[in-house]
């Protein structure tokens, strides 16, 4: 398989996420350019309306007409989350420090998920949670004002860390969140560009948000882990060079661009410059003689969500892969372990399951049948790149998923390989 030409992947999808709840909290105009329209971030601009917040249909630009910290209203309907759990966690801390009840509800996948892990530190704070027999979905909250806050996280999440900062927001209180590793940091850079008082010192984050915040327009800088898949297929290549141009390079992020690279794959970083807040460059990708990797705990956050990709990947590289505390993967869309190894399994390749990881072993044995993506957007994305690799023919029950973060991908896929 031959790589060409240059592509620019959609918006990041956490950066459009928060770009919608930050213009929905601000007072007065905040303009969105060049937001992820798929079915998440339409969740979060569902679950914002039905809060009473004036979101406009989603398009190329468009502008929020904010109303407060304290704007949201009670909600007649159920908070529709989709398959969301950005948009679950996020707004589970917006809701909880608002003077309101709301009952969030989800698709199969998302009411699986775990939510006890937002409900705990934001009771600490003074909201109250029910939440269904299992930990999830269906969750009713009933927020409040909120108070002061130090929270140690068992897990690093983003998610986790933004619901507090949120709730702080919201609440103006202060609150200060450890992570045993930092997660990616979008919250904490939106904070800031909105004149918010915060401070990072290593894995901790602390917020007084007895201070202004201010509105700001956001430029969606394209997403690293949409941009992941092109880069990996183009690292599969036989010939040629692929230009993903204006990719967010948060050093937070891209924990699976500088794998890779380690791992053989050609990768330069051209035009850096800073777009709203966040580093942005034109990644050049060429293929390379791929060679195995281990990773570990501390790695995952940086390429949590490309760890599916990597497996992929690591089917075609020399010699024999392991990741290991990688936890966080059963607690995905679907259990991506799991579901990663028996697909690598049924199409041919050599894969064990461990408790927290995965055991990869790579051949240039051509890899073939049929994968299970059980609705995970990212599945179906990572057996889409094997599949389009040389000699490889891979069939899988739903293409459709991918809609939840990136709805042009089959067709970019094509446009860039040959
Ligand atoms: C996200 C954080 C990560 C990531 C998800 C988006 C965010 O989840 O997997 O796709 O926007 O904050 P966790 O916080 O559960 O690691």
């Amino acid at each position: 398989m031959k790589v060409f030409g240059s592509l620019r992947v959609p918006g990041d999808k956490s950066i459009s996420h928060r770009a919608l709840i930050f213009g929905a909290l601000g007072t007065g105009e905040s303009r969105v350019t060049r937001i992820l329209e798929s079915a998440d971030v339409h969740s979060t601009a569902g679950v914002l309306r039905s809060l009473g917040a004036a979101i406009p249909p989603l398009s190329e630009d468009f502008v929020v007409r904010g109303l407060g910290r304290s704007s949201l209203r009670q909600p007649t309907e159920h908070l529709d989350c989709g398959n969301s759990g950005t948009t679950t966690r996020l707004m589970a801390g917006v809701v909880a420090a608002s003077k309101l009840q709301a009952t969030f509800v989800g698709d199969g996948s998302l009411s699986k998920r775990p939510m006890r892990r937002v409900a705990r530190p934001l009771e600490a704070m003074g909201a109250t949670f029910e939440l269904s027999a299992h930990g999830g979905l269906p969750m009713t909250i009933t927020g409040g004002s909120l108070h002061d806050i130090e929270w140690k996280s068992e897990v690093a999440s983003a998610q986790i860390k933004s619901a507090i900062l949120l709730a702080a927001l919201v609440s103006g209180v202060r609150a200060q969140v450890t992570e045993p590793v930092r997660s990616r940091d979008h919250t904490e850079r939106m904070l800031l560009a909105r004149g918010v008082a915060l401070a990072v010192n290593e894995n901790t984050v602390t917020i007084d948000a007895d201070s202004p915040f201010e509105t700001s327009d956001t430029d969606v800088p394209g997403d690293p882990s949409s941009a992941a898949f092109f880069a990996g297929l183009a690292a599969l290549g036989s010939s040629g060079e692929l230009r993903l141009e204006g990719v967010c390079v948060n050093e937070t992020r891209i924990g699976f661009l500088e794998r890779i690279k380690r791992m053989g794959a050609r990768i330069s970083y051209e035009n850096r410059r800073m777009e709203g807040g966040e580093s942005v460059a034109d990644v050049v990708v060429a293929p390379g003689k791929l060679h195995a990797t281990t990773v570990v705990e501390a790695d995952v956050p940086a390429m949590v969500d490309e760890l599916p990709l990597l497996a992929c990947l690591a089917t075609r590289a020399e010699g024999e892969t392991l990741i290991t505390g990688a936890n966080e993967l059963r607690v995905k869309e679907s259990d991506r372990i799991a579901a990663v190894v028996s697909n690598l399994r049924a199409i041919g390749a050599t894969a064990e399951e461990l408790t927290d990881g995965m055991r990869i072993v790579g051949s240039d044995r051509p890899l073939s049948g049929k994968v299970i993506t059980h609705g995970d957007h990212r599945l179906a994305m990572a057996f889409g790149v094997l599949g389009a690799a040389s000699g490889n023919s891979i069939e899988m029950d739903d293409r459709e998923c991918v809609s939840v973060s990136y709805p042009g991908f089959w067709d970019d896929l094509a446009k860039v390989c040959g």
